[in-house]
């Protein structure tokens, strides 16, 4: 029988074999490569297999290009089946071709009374608004408020006698405050004109330029305030816009004088 070796001598063995630069374990008894099989012969060089000229495959076709999607075509598709502001809201809220809506911080559609006989069409959010999801909430919301309820009328007020509709052609705020671009007005058109369908004001008023180009298709307020026009078969009234009157007060003689045309119109039409 194999005498065992004993632990120190192995370990000498080991450690001196370490020393030699043995660092890893390879085989229990040498193995002499000499008497292994040759190497396998390499071919001879020559051109590779992949370099000989093969007949061509015809590429695959480029995948066909996602049909381009019409903002305003796809807008009324989603506005079309809504029968109810909340209806509305939500396919508006779901239509996601409007570059504005990815810098917005809230969605903001509308306030007030839904069964109001005015519906006040303003142009987008500001900072307040954008920040509280309400329009007209700001400044130049805050003198809304004040000019409506000098002629009696509210946002908040439950009957269609005195109650207010307030909207902005635009739900999500246009950074900087800039103004809705012709595109952007375009694609929200067709939620804008269903929202007067089913709330189906006595009268609309357009605050400033924005909503005067999306519904009577030009703009020039100081030349078209205080004048009716017509828009989807109603009465429009465009007046100066608050955050204009906040900076120009001295147009608010003529936004008084407005407000008694709106308030004379509604009763002739009681
Ligand atoms: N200006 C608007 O036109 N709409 C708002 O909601 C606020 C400011």
């Amino acid at each position: 029988m194999e005498s065992a070796v004993e632990y120190w001598t192995a370990r000498a063995w080991l450690e001196w074999q370490v020393e030699l630069g043995a660092d890893e374990a390879m085989l229990d008894a040498p193995l002499d490569r000499y008497a292994l099989d040759p190497e396998p012969a390499r071919p001879a060089p020559g051109p590779r297999a992949d370099a000989v000229a093969q007949p061509r495959k015809a590429p695959p076709p480029p995948p066909e290009p996602a049909p381009a999607i019409d903002a305003p075509t796809e807008a009324a598709r989603l506005a079309a089946p809504a029968k109810t502001v909340d209806d509305l809201a939500e396919a508006l809220a779901a239509f996601d071709l409007c570059e504005l809506k990815k810098g917005a911080r809230n969605f903001v559609f509308a306030d007030g009374n839904p069964a109001a006989r005015v519906m006040i069409i303003g142009e987008a959010p500001g900072r307040d608004e954008d920040l509280e999801g309400r329009p007209f909430v700001g400044r130049a919301g805050q003198l809304l408020d004040r000019m409506f309820a000098a002629i009696d009328m509210a946002r908040d007020h439950p009957s269609s006698q005195q109650g207010l509709y307030i909207t902005n052609v635009m739900p999500w705020r246009p950074p900087s405050n800039r103004t809705p671009d012709a595109a952007e007005i375009a694609m929200m058109l067709p939620f804008l004109t269903r929202h007067v369908e089913i709330v189906a004001p006595d009268v609309i008023v357009l605050m400033g330029n924005t909503p005067c180009q999306a519904l009577l298709g030009r703009t020039g307020i100081t030349r078209m305030r205080g004048t009716w026009a017509e828009a989807f078969g109603k009465p429009v009234l465009p007046m100066f816009h608050p955050a204009y009157l906040l900076r120009t007060p001295a147009a608010k003689r003529e936004a008084w004088a407005d407000l008694l045309a709106l308030q004379a119109r509604l009763r002739e039409m009681s």
